[in-house]
């Protein structure tokens, strides 16, 4: 009761507020050490059915040189599902989804839209894993060595992975005898970003890219580096002005209460932080990236991408300010995993 008593205050006062700040957390896919896929969300369209099978494809570590070190390989995963597909005497097509940096099980179970599109089109659906991430690690699987220095870290590029996915569709189409079988690519996010790249450098392997929330031009000196919050913003701003202007106005007040005297053990405890919690920057960190994470998984369906979310968690946040009582706890509950990613 007390808890509540103070977040009324507190957000009452937010409310009067107006200064700006700005989220400084780039977004980011959790670890796959975090993400656990066997437990993750699976299309019902599938339930019940394998959603795909695991292979392993022996690729170069190095594309674009001779040297001695560039002759070394590594396992590189994919998954695919030939439910569907027409096969190869009928050209049937191959949809490729061009893996991010992270575990292609997860993007896999996440990629619902190709599983649903793929008895319509006869497709066959191939997920490429993204060298040094999940199981795709070079030097032996061993992340340890991989990960040791630049080196090692070298070889870990976008041009690299976009060679990885040629080499092996390449090699796929040959082992399926379906060199005439027309190759798409999909992706999303950074994966989207590869799925457009690999279309403009090879366009011999892949007739088309569908690019999905691809920050594409998404670099200095080409697009603003306020774009990606000015969208996040946009997406509060256009369900509601008043939702928009609490969160605006909260940064300050948490920087200023943390000024107070034992302000930092009153935040803590509102937030429901626990023992490490050590400045305002860091539970404004927290709180952006719950923000943020909300507008970049606003999906009209409930969903378990980033985080369990209810249909259209963003609108759900307005509700929520609206009532301003159990605003914040809905933050809270919203951003748990969040917290241990972003709290130090
Ligand atoms: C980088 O790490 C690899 C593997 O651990 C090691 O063999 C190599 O000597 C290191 N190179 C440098 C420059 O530290
Ligand atoms: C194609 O077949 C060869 C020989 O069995 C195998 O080594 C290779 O991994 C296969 N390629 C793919 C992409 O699975
Ligand atoms: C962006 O433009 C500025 C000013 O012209 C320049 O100093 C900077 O190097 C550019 N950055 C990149 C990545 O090209």
């Amino acid at each position: 009761m007390k808890i509540r008593l103070f977040l009324l205050q507190f957000v009452l006062f937010l409310l009067c507020s107006s200064s700006l700040s700005f989220a400084k957390i780039p977004p980011r896919f959790p670890s796959s050490s975090f993400v656990q896929p066997e437990n993750l969300y699976f299309s019902l369209a599938y339930k019940g059915n394998k959603l795909y099978e695991t292979n392993y494809f022996t690729q170069i570590l190095d594309h674009f040189n001779y040297n001695p070190d560039s002759y070394q390989t590594f396992q590189q995963r994919y998954l695919f599902n030939d439910k569907h597909w027409g096969g190869a005497k009928n050209n049937a097509p191959i949809f490729v989804y061009t893996g991010n940096e992270g575990d292609i099980e997860w993007f896999t179970q996440n990629t619902g839209f190709m599983f649903e599109i793929a008895p319509h089109f006869k497709a066959l659906l191939v997920f490429i894993e993204h060298r040094f991430y999940g199981k795709s690690i070079p030097y032996g699987g061993d992340k340890e060595i991989a990960y040791s220095n630049t080196s090692t870290l070298g070889y870990l590029s976008s041009t690299q992975a976009l060679a990885d996915y040629a080499t092996l569709i390449i090699d796929l189409k040959k082992n399926l005898t379906a060199t005439d079988s027309p190759v798409v690519v999909f992706g999303g996010s950074y994966g989207g970003m590869l799925a457009a790249w690999f279309r403009l450098k090879y366009p011999h392997v892949t007739i088309g890219a569908l690019a999905s929330s691809a920050p594409i031009l998404n670099f200095e000196n080409i697009t603003s580096p306020y774009s990606f919050n000015n969208i996040i913003t946009q997406d509060f701003r256009g369900e509601s002005e008043n939702c928009y202007k609490v969160i605006k106005g909260s940064w300050k007040k948490i920087e200023d209460m943390a000024k107070t005297t034992g302000g930092l053990k009153k935040l803590r405890k509102s937030f429901r932080l626990c023992k490490n919690y050590i400045s305002s920057g860091s539970l404004v960190n927290w709180l952006s990236t719950a923000f943020t994470y909300t507008a970049m998984t606003d999906y009209p369906t409930a969903s378990n991408f980033l985080n369990p979310l209810p249909a259209s968690p963003v609108k759900e946040v307005q509700v929520f300010i609206t009532e301003t009582s159990t605003f914040y706890l809905y933050i809270i509950s919203g951003s748990q995993f969040l917290g241990e990613y972003n709290i130090i």
